[in-house]
């Protein structure tokens, strides 16, 4: 099997390490200025990761390996820049005006990387084919 199903699941495990952890600090200090950019991690990180990832182990093994990599590298590109970004923006670390728009093309990234997953399972559909129907003898009794 191809190894970047273990790519998408590998970094989605660590999204969520990182993002449980943040969620406990967050808990600790009652600092929650932070939330959104947890969430959004957890869930584009991990959640979408693991789903893709499962996807293309399972029903997508024979998806083009340029589009797997593809959608693998914009996926987390987009994630990673937008949550440092997102970060930035709500501890104050960078002025809106200027993260702004890094936090757009994060989450630019991100379509892209999601209209890539869309391609890949469309184009699994359509070799998939019309479900096999029986045949007569098939229902007989043994
Ligand atoms: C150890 C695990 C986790 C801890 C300790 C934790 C903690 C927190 C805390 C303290 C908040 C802020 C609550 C507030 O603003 O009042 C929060 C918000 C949130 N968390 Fe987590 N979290 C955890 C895991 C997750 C996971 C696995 C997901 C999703 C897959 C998730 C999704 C969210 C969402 C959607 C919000 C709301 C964000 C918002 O309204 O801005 N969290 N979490």
């Amino acid at each position: 099997m191809s190894r970047w199903p273990y790519a998408f699941f590998a970094a989605a495990a660590f999204y969520i390490l990182v993002g449980t952890n943040w969620g406990l600090y967050m808990s600790v200090t009652h600092d929650f200025t932070t939330s959104p950019a947890h969430a959004h991690l957890n869930l584009l990180g991990f959640v979408s990761l693991s789903i893709m990832g499962a996807y293309y182990a399972l029903l997508g093994r024979d998806t083009p390996a340029w589009m797997v990599k593809a959608n693998f590298v914009l996926s987390n590109l987009g994630v990673v820049i937008m949550i440092a970004f997102l970060t930035a923006i709500f501890t104050g670390a960078a002025p809106p005006p200027v993260a702004g728009p890094v936090v757009a093309l994060g989450g630019v990234l991100v379509i892209v990387g999601f209209a890539i997953f869309f391609a890949a399972v469309i184009r699994g559909l359509v070799l998939a084919g019309p479900p096999a129907r029986p045949k007569l003898g098939d229902l007989a009794p043994a």
